[in-house]
């Protein structure tokens, strides 16, 4: 066992550090606020590559390793967890499925321009009724020959507005449960095909999420993303991967918040000496230090899985489960250390706790991650 970086997965750590800190940093208390999208930080990041990271330059790429990821994501999500999640859905969920599982056809078409930040994706399994118990998919993509007709609702989608390639996943034989479900590619001006009003969230309100309506959506046959029925178990590989790349994000938003408590601990003085005097304090730290380096652990382990060619399932999960709890405690204690200046905007830590609690929620809740690692142990 070795625990040191390469110098390349150090570089992609400090130039998504230097990122983060010029370039996400100004901006985005007020982005937060009137939930404003980081494009212009977003179409920087394509350029950096971080779009693409782990695609192969062949497809547009940067052609890095998921542990180089997980270091990406840790250094923007301390600072800009809106505009991690691009990243993170992107590179993951889109990226990555496409380029494991498309046609040389779609690779060119589709991939090119998502793995170079030219495009950005989306990823839309979760609808009105079927969120947690994803086998319960009601859009249809009826099989009318040479192209699918797809109708029906998605919600929650992340990048919904603002994705010009969006993954589909619809039934298309009902009888077949979720062994008939396709991923559709399907793009934005399809006719048919409307985004719904942006949701107003309690965090990463900058970040692009809405519903979307398929109306009769003629989607070429071309755009099935394998073979007849293998939607499902598309969405569930690919999530494998996401989940590594939100645990990073849960592990980013509370390294964000134990470095603000910290300095800020180091500043304020009470009582006649610094606050980080106080042993009240110093506990405080040092559970945060704690569990801030297990979370880390557990979401790098899960990346060098990933890149090892091994199974990687119940890590990535593991590290979810345990990263994204992790990030709601640093940051409710982070507020606290601050005490009064932590309820304010300007601090930035209120806005860090806000956001913390959608990485227990989405690409699976904290539950989902309890069944997939019980299933895993249990096997
Ligand atoms: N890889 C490949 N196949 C897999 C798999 C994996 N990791 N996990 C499950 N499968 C397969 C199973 O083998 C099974 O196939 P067979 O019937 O052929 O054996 C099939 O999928 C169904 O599996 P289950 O019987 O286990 O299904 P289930 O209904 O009992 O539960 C679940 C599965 C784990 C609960 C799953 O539904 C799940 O993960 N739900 C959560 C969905 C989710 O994460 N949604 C997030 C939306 S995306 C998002 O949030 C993105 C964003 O915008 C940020």
């Amino acid at each position: 066992m070795y625990f040191e970086f390469t110098e390349e997965q150090k570089m992609i750590r400090d130039a998504a550090r230097d990122f983060a800190q010029n370039e996400l940093k100004p901006g985005v208390i007020e982005r937060d606020e009137h939930q404003k999208f980081p494009a212009e930080q977003v179409k920087k990041l394509g350029e950096l590559g971080f779009l693409g990271m782990m695609v192969s330059p062949e497809y547009g790429g940067s052609g890095m390793d998921a542990v180089s990821y997980v270091l990406a994501m840790e250094e923007l999500s301390k600072v800009d967890a809106s505009a991690s999640v691009v990243v993170s859905v992107n590179n993951s969920l889109v990226c990555y499925g496409l380029e494991k599982y498309g046609t040389e056809e779609q690779k060119q078409k589709y991939l090119k321009p998502l793995a170079s930040g030219q495009q950005i994706g989306a990823f839309c399994l979760s609808e009105p009724e079927a969120g947690s118990d994803a086998t319960s998919q009601r859009t249809t993509a009826v099989d009318m020959g040479d192209h699918y007709l797809v109708n029906g609702v998605k919600n929650w989608i992340t990048n919904g507005g603002t994705a010009s390639t969006y993954l589909v996943m619809a039934q298309t034989h009902p009888e077949k449960k979720h062994h008939g479900i396709n991923t559709l590619i399907i793009e934005k001006g399809m006719p048919g095909f409307e985004v719904g009003p942006k949701e107003n969230k309690l965090g990463i309100r900058g970040s692009d999420t809405h519903s979307l309506m398929f109306n009769d959506v003629k989607v070429p046959k071309e755009n099935r993303i394998g073979e007849d029925g293998f939607g499902f178990k598309f969405a569930m590989n690919t999530l494998e991967g996401g989940r590594i790349g939100i645990a990073a994000q849960a592990l980013g938003i509370a390294s964000g918040a134990y470095e603000l408590a910290m300095a800020y601990a180091k500043e304020r003085k009470a009582f006649g000496k610094t606050i980080a005097d106080l042993q009240a304090t110093q506990f405080k730290l040092a559970d945060m230090a704690t569990e801030i380096e297990a979370a880390r652990l557990l979401c790098l382990k899960a990346a060098w899985l990933k890149d090892q060619g091994l199974p990687y399932a119940k890590a990535s999960s593991m590290a979810k489960l345990f990263a994204s709890e992790v990030a709601m405690r640093t940051t409710v204690e982070a507020v606290q250390i601050h005490g009064g200046y932590g309820f304010v905007k300007e601090y930035h830590v209120e806005r860090l706790m806000r956001d913390a609690k959608i990485t227990q929620i989405y690409e699976g809740t904290s539950e989902i991650q309890r069944i997939v690692i019980a299933r895993e142990v249990l096997k």
